[in-house]
Parts: structure tokens; sequence; C-alpha cells
């Protein structure tokens, strides 16, 4: 049957996300910097000027505005603008204003995360999110910049990815603090991030009532591998409650999994502080019930054949590519009532032969949410240039164009031409389909194995 144009609600955002210590440049005070100075990007590669945003960011939103694009997700560096505890850097602020001040004169809608994996130095010399003070800290420096931005940005993410931070931070330990298999800070930094986080809800509305605030959270599709088999089932749901689920349950109802409980304390306070629903999404993972990994939750994670992957980083993939997750994801949280973002989902591909078929799957999923009754207002796809992947260095490639740091110079790929055309015409059409992606034309699906 011959498909039909799909298109989307006026207003809807069509976007790209990104990171201040992946594409600014030179963020020398942040723990992600002393990371990379201790040995730990895995590429033995520097961050160098990255996308060189501090100096120029405006050059890439000149192309986001060029793509047809109306929303663009950055972060704010925290370390730049508290250098030192107590000590506000007016320069880094006014670099913000002018980059906020950019967006919104191309009639771009800025959406501003104030915490994006990245945090100053001193504040992780003090033990980062496990410190007494931390909620205190995090909450002054949302205190000091909200008032300053607010007359130019009204769409906050409070925190990016809570379960990726602490999860890669205290049991796989390729972030830092780099520990492996602490279960206990795992629990806990989620849970001082859940309040820091209310703590940020409660400022920025005092500041600015009609304010819209959210976090963006990592949800990961986890599915049986033998859909039938009831121990796949339960390491699913163990994973699906340990991984998605701790900080959502803490922001939707205040309480998080009885078994977590002792660790995480009393979370009440954070209990329904999000104007909207933001997540990320990337992969998927067939889990298999493996007796040996009690500490993964007894789950095994496979592969399904013939999957989508993306370019190895150094440790291999980051699991089957499933934008398909996006609309199990939409359609469940329709159900808290609020708006829902995509906040970020995309692929590492350096030669763009995924990227389009991403593009029109992702437009698809979002399309049959929207259908099913989800209030999905946008979507921003990670990222618009090619940046510095975390302890990956430059060996995964995530833009829209391309970038070589070392010349500075972009091309687009074609991926950008594709996702232009879906913008501008706030549709995917059968043509669209038909010059990027033939392979999905007629509303085919490629056989993401299983
Ligand atoms: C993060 C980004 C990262 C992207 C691709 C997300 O987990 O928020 O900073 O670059 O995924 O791995």
């Amino acid at each position: 049957m011959a498909e039909q144009s799909l298109r989307f609600p006026e207003g809807f955002l069509w976007g790209v996300a990104s990171a201040s210590h992946q594409c600014e440049g030179e963020t020398t005070n942040n723990q992600w910097y002393a990371w990379q100075q201790a040995g730990h990007i895995k590429t033995g590669e520097q961050v160098g000027i990255a996308c060189d945003w501090w100096r120029d960011a405006e050059r890439d939103f000149a192309s986001a505005h060029d793509m047809g694009l109306n929303a663009l997700r950055l972060s704010l560096e925290w370390s730049r603008i508290e250098p030192r505890p107590g000590e506000w850097d007016d320069g880094a602020i006014a670099r913000y204003r002018q980059m906020l001040t950019a967006l919104r004169a191309r009639g771009m809608t800025p959406l501003v995360t104030l915490h994006h994996f990245t945090h100053p130095q001193w504040f992780e010399a003090r033990g980062g999110f496990l410190a007494d003070d931390a909620v205190t800290r995090f909450a002054a420096y949302v205190a000091q910049v909200v008032p300053q931005l607010s007359d130019l940005c009204d769409f906050w993410c409070t925190i990016n990815e809570p379960n990726v931070y602490a999860t890669f931070g205290y049991t796989i330990g390729d972030f830092p603090p780099g520990h492996t298999g602490d279960l206990r800070g795992v629990i806990r930094a989620q849970a001082q991030m859940a309040r820091a986080h209310a703590a940020a809800y409660a400022i920025i509305h005092q500041i600015q009532p009609n304010a819209r605030v959210g976090v963006a959270q990592q949800l990961h599709t986890f599915d049986p591998a033998r859909p039938r088999n009831p121990l796949d089932r339960l390491a699913t749901r163990i994973q699906t409650t340990a991984f998605n689920d701790f900080f959502l349950d803490a922001l939707i109802s205040g309480q998080v999994a009885p078994i977590f409980r002792p660790l995480a304390g009393d979370l009440q306070a954070v209990r329904g502080t999000f104007d909207y629903f933001g997540f990320n999404t990337y992969a998927r993972d067939l889990i298999r019930f493996d007796p040996g990994k009690w500490s993964e939750g007894f789950g095994h994670r496979t592969t399904a054949p013939g999957a989508w992957l993306g370019d190895p980083g150094t440790g291999g993939v980051y699991g089957e590519i499933y934008p398909q997750g996006i609309e199990r994801f939409a359609r469940d949280a329709a159900r808290l009532g609020k708006p829902i973002y995509v906040t970020e989902n995309g692929v590492a591909d350096a030669t763009d032969r995924l990227r389009p078929l991403i593009l029109v799957t992702a437009a698809r999923a979002m399309h049959a949410a929207i259908a099913a009754g989800a209030d999905l207002r946008g979507y921003f796809h990670w990222s618009l240039i090619d940046n510095f992947e975390w302890a990956q260095g430059w060996s995964m490639r995530f833009g829209l164009i391309a970038l070589d740091p070392t010349t500075q110079e972009r091309t687009w790929r074609r991926s950008a031409h594709l996702y232009a055309a879906i913008a501008r015409a706030n549709a995917l059409t059968p043509a669209m389909i038909a010059e990027y992606a033939p392979e999905l034309m007629d509303g085919t699906e490629l056989a993401a194995g299983g």
C-alpha cells in the first residue's frame, strides 16, 4: 500500500541537542578535563577546542537555521560560571547570553540544560553529587544563572541522564569518578541528583512561574531474548527497573522500588517536579537470564541478529540502534498528562549509512505515538555536528554535519539534507523516503533482528 505523508502538529519542535563539554572547547575546569589529563580517554585524544563553540557557536547555529530547525538544546558549563566556590564569572554568563540571543534572533527555541555530565572540578573533589552539601551547591548555581538568562529562555532541562551519569561513573567506571561495581554509589548519586533537580525546579519556578522545567532521562529498550521465557522476562524487568525507572519513579511518585529505599532515602519532595517529560533514547538490548550475572540483575545483554549497529567505539557498539523505542516510551508517558519531548536520539555513523533510516524510523515512531494520543511536541536529534564523545573521544561521530576537529572543516552529511526536508515540511513524505531511504519505502521496516 502506498505510504501517506505523515504530518506533524503545528509548532512541533524539530531540533538538535548538544552539550557544553562536547562542543565548546577548552573546558579545562571540569571533572572531565581532569579525567582526560589522568589518561582516561580511551583513544588518547584531547577535547581541545572541540567544535569551537565558545568562540563561534553562531556558525553552527546558522547551519541549524539553514536546515529549517526551530529548536536547539545546549548546556551551560557550570565550571565556567562558578570557577571557584561562590565566585561567579560574569563573562561566561555574557557569552551564554550572546548564544541564546543568536538562537532567538533566528527564531529558534533554546532548551537549556543546567547539568550535562560535567561540573567544576572543585565540586567533584568534594564528592560530586554524593557530598552532603551537593544539593545546596547545585541550587546556588541555578539561583545564580537562571535570573540572568530568564529573559532569553523559559525551557529548562535541569539534569541530563542521571542514570547514565551514575551507571558509568559508579558501576562501569568509564566516567569520573571511575568506580566499578559501586551499587551504593549508583543509587545514592541518582537520589541526590533527584533532590538537586527538585531544588532547581522550585528555584526556577520562583523566578519564572511559567517556565517549562524537566529532565532528559535516558530510556533504553530492554526486551527478553526469549519472549516467553519467564526468567528472561524477570531479568528484563530488573534491568528496566534499575536503569530506566529509578529516577522517573522518584519524579513521578516520590517513591522508588522498595529494594532501593534504604539507600535512596526520602524522595517525597521530588514528586511531580516536572512540567514536561523528556527522554533520550538510542538503543535496545535483548536480555537473557544468567544466574552468574547477579551484579547486573541476572541479565546477559545480547543484540538481535541482523540488528542495526552504529559504528563501534573503542569498546564495541552501544547496542542495537532502536529508534522504534520512541513510540513505546512516548505512548507509555502519555498517562502522565504532560507534554513529551524526545530530548535526544541518534547514532554514531561516520559514513551516514544508517542515519537516514533512523530519521525516517524516528519520524514514523513519533507519528504513531501522536496518533495514539501522546502529546509529543518535539524531537532533538543528537547531534548537529560531530563532537567529543566522552571517553570515546572523536571515535564516534554523531553529527548531521561532519567535523574535522583539526581543520574545523564542516561538511553536511546526506542525512542533514533529509532532516532539513522533514523540518521544513513539518512532515515525512514518501518522496523523502524514496530519495534518502529507499529501503524503507511503502511502510517497510528494516528487519531489526529478533
Ligand atoms: C548523552 C550525550 C552523548 C550521546 C551519545 C547521551 O547519552 O547525553 O552526551 O554524546 O548520548 O552517546
